[in-house]
């Protein structure tokens, strides 16, 4: 039953939309205004607000394939099935169906599109704690389309609760689904999570009906949602009987690219060429957000930069030309931009980004290679130490996974500890580090982001009063202790420009202006004067219009503060460069 990489996606969203499900395109793969998260990892990410009750203008039975990116298993990439970038086909219902429909759906997906037996299911209920009880309910429902109790198992909540995707925030037992490949490895107990080759995890169903609160309960939401996830590319796999990833079409092209510009095989040098398949995807995904992140030292470009060194190393070690990266970067862009149009919108940026990276990485390349070198020909022991391994990164450009993957190659272990003192110390990681920024996951929606929220909007129509209308938003990221906004200028500001935008944004404070929403269409907003950054992604029909005074209107999905007069003092901290063409001002608001 081989099924192309379009069949999965279109089965996958006619079969929701002929549920009543309204197609989403795939939100950002940068999060907006979610302080502690780096990237989207989950389709539900971009729709936490709805969880939790806000109306969605598309309404309350949505589909669509989410870009993703984890990033904690980077130094997997290299097997078989490790990706940092995937896309995963959801579906939700926002306080609409529950259950009963959910199950029913599930089941009749599996069975009748993707082409499974009843007799090759088995799925997992959650069997309840003190926070939630026992759900029985969805394993009755699972009995209902004919599944006997022995494919039936009932987990606790590391395995059948989802979320929250941060510390807080909407979570719920889940029902998993799996196909039962027949054979134990392992002996007679085996169930489903198990690893030995019998069970093929291929949905979840979450259902979302609690809000973990930031003291650790689990508090019943307004309302009871669904959500589900599939993953696209291990779907794809599993479907046509192919274990590794990397020999899907999604990799083909790519592949073949490398083979012929390395004369070499792919099964040569496995790890290689999956390294360079993989992180350029992610990067090229990356880069054609509409965003404009470019590489950095910091947060997200800093995760960029690490793809892209990583792939330029292993495409050296095939004996390939760093200089090649645009060329192969267009064959991804070819692949996708049917399904991503910004790919094809963005295509200048991202080669022009990517030259701009090898070119500058290429300087130091080569003489880094030789302090390896000789570092690894001077060690005492097998341990490259942290500050060692910080000055290749410092003086080189060689981030940390750079190093270790050139070691574990020579047999070697990095002193990860050492390095990221010395990476702290010389802060240059903001604050905890983006790691661990990045598994802390979600943000509150607290009063001081949401005020640093209506800040920014302050920020943006000040900006544009000052500067004029070449100011456009290029990113936006916030923390409870700052905002920080990427515009788009041609030069710095002078020390007076900064101040008048100040000036500009404390007197709107000062005014104590209402912040008012109001829904109504995206074409309307426009005439009416409201700044839209991302038209192509709102919906058309209903967006939300935020409105403070007569300084501000703007399309924003919120949430805001009620009145201008809460926020504080406004103060910028910090105007830079973010990339050419583009500014970066951090700022907070003093109490
Ligand atoms: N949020 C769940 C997951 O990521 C279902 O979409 O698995």
């Amino acid at each position: 039953m081989p099924f192309t990489y379009h069949e999965l996606r279109n089965l996958w969203l006619d079969f929701f939309k002929s549920k009543g499900h309204t197609e989403i395109p795939s939100a950002s793969v940068l999060p907006e205004n979610d302080p502690t998260v780096l990237f989207t990892t989950a389709g539900m990410q971009p729709l936490i607000p709805y969880l939790m009750g806000q109306k969605h203008p598309a309404g309350t039975r949505l589909t669509d394939i989410q870009k993703c990116v984890r990033t904690n298993d980077i130094a997997d990439v290299g097997d078989a099935s490790h990706l940092t970038f995937f896309q995963m086909m959801g579906n939700w219902s926002l306080g609409d169906y529950f259950k009963k429909e959910m199950v029913a759906w599930s089941f009749e997906f599996l069975t009748q599109k993707l082409g499974f037996k009843k007799e090759q299911l088995a799925v997992t209920c959650f069997a309840g704690d003190a926070d939630a009880p026992r759900d029985d309910e969805t394993a009755g429902y699972w009995k209902e389309q004919g599944l006997r109790d022995d494919q039936i198992f009932f987990c606790g909540k590391e395995d059948n609760w989802w979320g929250p995707a941060g510390q807080t925030g909407p979570c719920g037992p889940d029902t998993e689904m799996f196909i039962d490949n027949g054979q134990p490895k392992c002996g007679p107990d085996c169930k489903p999570g198990c690893h030995c080759g019998k069970y093929t995890e291929i949905w979840n169903d979450v259902f979302m009906q609690y809000n973990k609160t930031a003291d650790g309960k689990y508090e019943l939401l307004a309302q009871k949602n669904v959500d589900t996830g599939m993953g696209l590319e291990r779907t794809l796999c599993f479907l046509n009987g192919i274990q590794d990833v990397y020999s899907t079409e999604m990799f083909s092209d790519t592949i073949k690219q490398l083979e012929s510009l390395s004369g070499k095989k792919y099964d040569d040098d496995l790890k290689a060429f999956r390294k360079i398949a993989d992180h350029l995807r992610a990067s090229v995904f990356i880069l054609g957000d509409d965003r404009g992140l470019t590489p950095s030292n910091t947060d997200q470009g800093y995760i960029l930069r690490r793809l892209i060194r990583i792939a330029i190393r292993n495409m050296k070690k095939l004996g390939i030309e760093a200089s090649e990266l645009p060329n192969l970067a267009k064959t991804v862009i070819d692949r996708y931009a049917p399904d991503y149009p910004e790919l094809e919108r963005n295509k200048n940026f991202i080669l022009e980004e990517l030259t701009k990276e090898e070119k500058l990485f290429s300087r130091t390349l080569t003489t880094g290679l030789k302090e390896m070198d000789k570092v690894m020909a001077n060690l005492k022991d097998k341990t490259i130490d942290g500050q060692t391994a910080f000055h290749l990164y410092d003086t080189y450009g060689f981030p940390l996974e750079f190093t270790q993957e050139i070691a574990t190659e020579n047999g070697l272990t990095v002193d990860v500890d050492g390095f990221n003192k010395c990476f702290e110390a010389h802060q240059a990681l903001s604050r905890a580090g983006s790691e661990q920024k990045f598994k802390c996951g979600l943000s509150d929606h607290s009063v001081e982001t949401t005020n640093l929220h209506s800040a920014t909007h302050l920020l943006h129509a000040a900006l544009r009063k000052v500067l004029g209308d070449e100011v456009a938003q290029k990113g936006s990221n916030i923390t409870p202790e700052r905002l920080r906004f990427d515009f788009s200028f041609g030069r710095k500001m002078t020390p007076e420009e900064i101040k008048q935008v100040e000036d500009l944004v404390n007197e709107a404070i000062n005014k104590k202006m209402p912040i008012t929403c109001e829904e109504m269409p995206l074409d309307k907003a426009i005439e009416s004067g409201a700044t839209a950054l991302f038209k192509d992604r709102y919906d058309a029909e209903l967006v939300k219009v935020y409105t403070m005074g007569d300084f501000s209107k703007e399309v924003c999905g919120g949430p805001h503060a009620a009145n201008t007069g809460d926020l504080g003092h406004f103060k910028i901290k910090k105007e830079e460069s973010s990339s050419a063409g583009v500014r970066r001002i951090k700022a907070i608001l003093e109490k």
